[in-house]
């Protein structure tokens, strides 16, 4: 879209970048290096990063939850390994921009959800939520959605929704999707740390995408250095512990537009970086360009 000067642009709809799982010294790496200035050049107004295993593959500390809120998130998900580092136990509960699954136990240290005050002043529910074919057996994950979002209905206590479904089976997670179809902007999956093609606004304005896929080296077995998976699929002896690949991280996660009534207008995938074909919305290069920025020279575009 271009519009001339003496053109009213239509109103401008908030933007959300939701990354997926950080991995290791890697993933943390193209976060402090792209998210800075992907927040300025693609006019952010909120940016959720699921971090669980930015502790050395396992895990979240205290020190790289902030560097990851200083380099521009608003927020941080989780998933199973939240508490890998142990102190996450403890400063999970003064750091309110941290999330752990909804679906925990009660008693369970932190929160599942919470409400953000964006930039712009806008209000932003972020719900992270467990699966559980495949996993840990806890609290029905669809019964805990339903209780959020029916706290905090988009439209009327929130202008943006955003579920983080943490959760090991394609099924499980389309189904979340599906679920709240109409009631969330954005439903997006992590934890399988691939990428998946069906980025798409479900049909009553949600965006979904089965899998953001991870910020990490794709070099590797999901994230880990490829020797030691390789070789307790081949052989079962036990050997060394998981190391995240050290190669440079592409960068991925989905962009979404909202509309006014905070359903989407416009998704698309991002890939930036390391070695997965690249992927950017082209949707928000024309209003960089009214800006003077020419963002086909930017930042991760890549090598020929
Ligand atoms: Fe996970």
């Amino acid at each position: 879209m271009t519009h001339s000067p003496d053109q009213q642009p239509r109103e401008r709809g908030m933007r959300l970048l939701f990354i997926g799982d950080v991995i290791g010294r890697a993933g943390r790496k193209a976060i402090q290096e792209r998210l800075p200035e992907l927040r300025r050049r693609w006019a952010l107004d909120f940016i959720v990063v699921n971090g669980e295993n930015a502790a050395g593959g396992f895990g979240i500390t205290e020190a790289i939850c902030d560097e990851i809120l200083a380099a521009g998130a608003d927020c941080v998900t989780t998933g199973n390994h939240v508490f890998d580092q142990r102190e996450a136990l403890v400063f999970i509960e003064r750091q309110p921009r941290l999330l752990r699954p909804v679906n925990y136990p009660p008693g369970t240290p932190g929160r599942g959800a919470n409400l953000y005050t964006a930039e712009n002043g806008r209000q932003v529910l972020v719900v992270n939520v467990q699966g559980r074919v495949f996993m840990d057996a806890l609290d029905d994950p669809f019964a805990a959605i339903e209780r959020e979002v029916g706290a905090c209905p988009l439209g009327m206590a929130c202008d943006a929704l955003l579920v983080d479904i943490h959760a090991e089976t394609s099924s499980e997670k389309m189904a979340m999707g599906h679920f709240v179809d109409g009631r969330a902007s954005l439903v997006v999956g992590t934890h399988t740390h691939v990428p998946t093609a069906d980025g798409q606004i479900l049909p009553h304005g949600t965006a979904y995408q089965t899998d953001a896929g991870m910020t990490g080296d794709y070099d590797s077995v999901i994230g880990m250095e490829k020797e030691e998976p390789l070789r307790r699929f081949t052989r079962k002896t036990p050997g060394a512990r998981f190391e995240p690949a050290q190669g440079e991280a592409t960068l991925c996660g989905v962009a979404v537009e909202l509309s006014a009534d905070g359903l989407a207008r416009r998704m698309a995938p991002v890939r930036i970086g390391g070695r997965l074909a690249q992927a950017k919305p082209d949707f928000w290069e024309d209003e960089g360009e009214t800006r003077g920025w020419r963002l086909v020279e930017e930042i991760g575009a890549p090598r020929r």
